[in-house]
C-alpha cells in the first residue's frame, strides 16, 4: 500500500484538458535485446550464444524460429534510429551481444563487434537519442556454457571481464549501464524449467545460476565503476514479480512469502541489503546446501546502485496447495519442470481480468504496488521503468496501416500507475516501452508482436502502429492524455 506522502504539486498535476504531466526530466525510450533484433547470427565473427544452439534444437522454439535473420537490425539500424528520433524516442535502451564482442567468451575482444556498438551509440547520440546499455540480455556464449554455464562460478568472472571490455569501448559515450536484464529468467527458466536458453532443469543448478548471475552482477559493477568516468550510471534491471494471495489465510500469505523469496528477495537480499534473507535459505534447503556461496560474495554483490532498473507486465497470483506438486499458469511457459525450487506447495492461478496475447492479465495496479514497495523496502532507490509493454496480435490493414488500440490502453493504463506511483513518493526517472520492434519473443518465436513498430518479417518493412505515433506525443509533451 502507498504510504501517507504529500502528492507533490508542481509537475504533475493533470491539467484541464485532463492529461497528467510527468516531471520535466523524466526519461521516455523504448527498449530491445541483442538477440532479439540483431540477426547477422554467423557475421563478423560472433559466435554461437546458448539462444542459438537452443533456438536450433527442434522443438525448443515455436515453429523453429531462430535470430538468424530476426529484424536484421544488424544492417538496418540507421533507419531503425531514424525511425525512434521521428516517434520523439529520448532514450533507446539495447543490449550489447556478448558472443559478438568476445566471441567464445574468454578470448580476445572483436574489434568488428565493438565497432557495430560504437557505430550504433554515436547515430543514437547525432539524433539527440541517449544510449541505455544492458550488458546481458540472455545471450551467453556457448562456450561459456560448455564449460559449465551459470551453474559454474569462473562465469561470474567471465562476465566481469566483458562488462571491463565494453567499458572501454563505450564508456566515453554511454551515461547509463544496466549489468543483468531478469536474472530471474537466467537462473530459472534455463536452469530450472527449462524454457529458455540453455533449456537445463536441475532445481539446484538454478539456485547456484542465481548465485553465480549476483556474483557476476557484483563483480561487473566493480569493473565499471573502475573504468567508467565519475556520473556514469550504473544499475541492473530485475523483473520483481508483484505477488498476490488468492485468500486471505495465513498459508495463503505464505505462500507469497515464499515466492517472493526466490522471486525477488533473491536478487534484492544480496544486491540491496548485502545478504541473502534466511527463509529463501531454510525453504530451498532441501534442494542445496548453498555451499556455493563463499566467504566475501554477498559484500562484492552488495554494491551501490545508481537505480534499479524495473520490468512489469503483469502480477502474480499464489495460494497454498496441499498434496502432490502443482504448478500451473505462473505465465513463464510449460514445462514438466517447475522454475521455482522446493516450491511443490504453492499453486499458481490467473489473475482474473483481461489478457494480452501473452495470456498475461493486464493490471496495472500491479506496477503502481510494486513501484510503492521498492519505494518502502528500499528508500533512497530512484527506479526506472526499464520495461513495460504487451503483445497483441497486430496485423497491416488495407492501408498498410496497423491500429492497436488495446496496446494504447494497455500503455495509457501503466504510465497512469507510474503517474500516481510518483505522485505517492516513488523516485520513477523513466520509461522504457518494451519493444521498439515486434521481434523474436524467445521460446514463442516470431509470433508475438511486442513492437509499437510492426516489422513484416517477409520484407523487413517496419511500419509504426497506432501506438507508436501516440506514445511519440507523450514522449514529445510529457503529458499522458487520459482520453
Ligand atoms: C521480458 C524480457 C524481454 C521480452 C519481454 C516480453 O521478460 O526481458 O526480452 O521478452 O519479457
Amino acid at each position: 500500500m502507498a504510504t501517507s506522502t504529500s502528492v507533490p504539486t508542481t509537475g504533475q498535476d493533470p491539467d484541464p484538458a485532463g492529461a497528467l504531466r510527468f516531471p520535466a526530466d523524466f526519461r521516455w525510450g523504448t527498449a530491445t535485446a541483442a538477440y532479439q533484433i540483431e540477426g547477422a547470427a554467423r557475421e563478423d565473427g560472433r559466435t554461437p550464444s546458448i539462444w542459438d544452439v537452443y533456438s536450433r534444437t527442434p522443438g525448443r522454439v515455436r515453429n523453429g524460429d531462430t535470430g538468424d535473420i530476426a529484424t536484421d537490425h544488424y544492417h538496418r539500424w540507421p533507419e531503425d534510429i531514424e525511425l525512434m528520433s521521428r516517434l520523439n524516442v529520448g532514450a533507446y535502451r539495447f543490449s550489447v551481444s556478448w558472443p559478438r564482442v568476445r566471441p567464445t567468451g574468454c578470448g580476445p575482444a572483436s574489434a568488428k563487434g565493438l565497432d557495430f556498438y560504437r557505430r550504433l551509440t554515436d547515430g543514437l547520440l547525432e539524433k539527440g537519442i541517449e544510449p541505455v546499455i544492458t550488458l546481458y540480455h540472455w545471450d551467453l556464449p556457448q562456450e561459456l556454457e560448455d564449460a559449465g554455464g551459470w551453474p559454474a562460478r569462473e562465469t561470474a568472472y567471465r562476465f566481469a571481464e566483458y562488462a571491463g571490455i565494453v567499458a572501454d569501448a563505450l564508456g566515453d559515450r554511454v551515461k547509463t549501464w544496466t549489468t543483468l536484464n531478469e536474472p530471474w529468467c537466467s537462473a530459472f527458466l534455463g536452469y530450472g524449467s527449462g524454457v529458455h536458453a540453455p533449456g537445463r532443469t536441475d532445481a539446484a543448478d538454478s539456485l547456484r545460476a542465481a548465485h553465480h548471475l549476483n556474483l557476476g552482477h557484483g563483480l561487473a559493477v566493480e569493473e565499471l565503476r573502475e573504468r567508467l568516468p565519475a556520473g556514469t550510471e550504473v544499475a541492473v534491471t530485475l523483473n520483481l514479480h508483484q505477488l498476490r494471495p488468492l485468500t486471505g489465510s495465513a498459508a495463503d500469505a505464505d505462500a507469497v512469502r515464499r515466492i517472493d523469496g526466490i522471486a525477488n528477495r533473491i536478487f534484492t537480499g544480496p544486491m540491496l541489503d548485502g545478504a541473502y534473507p534466511a527463509d529463501v535459505i531454510e525453504d530451498t534447503a532441501s534442494v542445496t546446501d548453498w555451499s556455493f556461496v563463499q566467504e566475501g560474495d554477498e559484500s562484492l554483490i552488495h554494491q551501490p546502485l545508481d537505480f534499479l532498473g524495473v520490468n512489469y507486465y503483469s502480477p502474480t497470483l499464489v495460494s497454498h496447495h496441499e498434496g502432490p506438486a502443482a504448478h500451473g499458469a505462473d505465465n513463464h511457459g510449460a514445462s514438466d519442470h517447475s522454475p521455482w525450487p522446493a516450491a511443490e506447495q504453492v499453486a499458481f492461478h490467473q489473475t482474473p481480468g483481461e489478457r494480452t496475447a501473452m495470456g498475461w492479465t493486464i493490471d496495472a495496479s500491479g506496477l503502481y504496488d510494486l513501484l510503492t514497495r521498492v519505494r518502502r523496502d528500499h528508500p533512497g532507490l530512484p527506479m526506472m521503468i526499464t520495461e513495460n509493454g504487451a503483445a497483441f496480435d497486430d496485423y497491416a490493414g488495407p492501408e498498410g496501416e496497423v491500429r492497436d488500440p488495446e496496446r494504447i490502453a494497455y500503455l495509457r493504463e501503466h504510465l497512469a500507475a507510474v503517474h500516481r506511483a510518483i505522485g505517492s513518493g516513488a523516485d520513477v526517472r523513466g520509461y522504457f516501452l518494451w519493444s521498439l520492434l515486434d521481434n523474436f519473443e524467445w521460446a514463442y518465436g516470431y509470433s508475438k508482436r511486442f513492437g509499437m513498430v510492426y516489422v513484416d518479417y517477409a520484407t523487413q518493412r517496419r511500419i509504426p502502429k497506432s501506438s507508436a505515433h501516440w506514445y511519440g506525443e507523450v514522449a514529445r509533451t510529457g503529458e499522458l492524455p487520459m482520453r
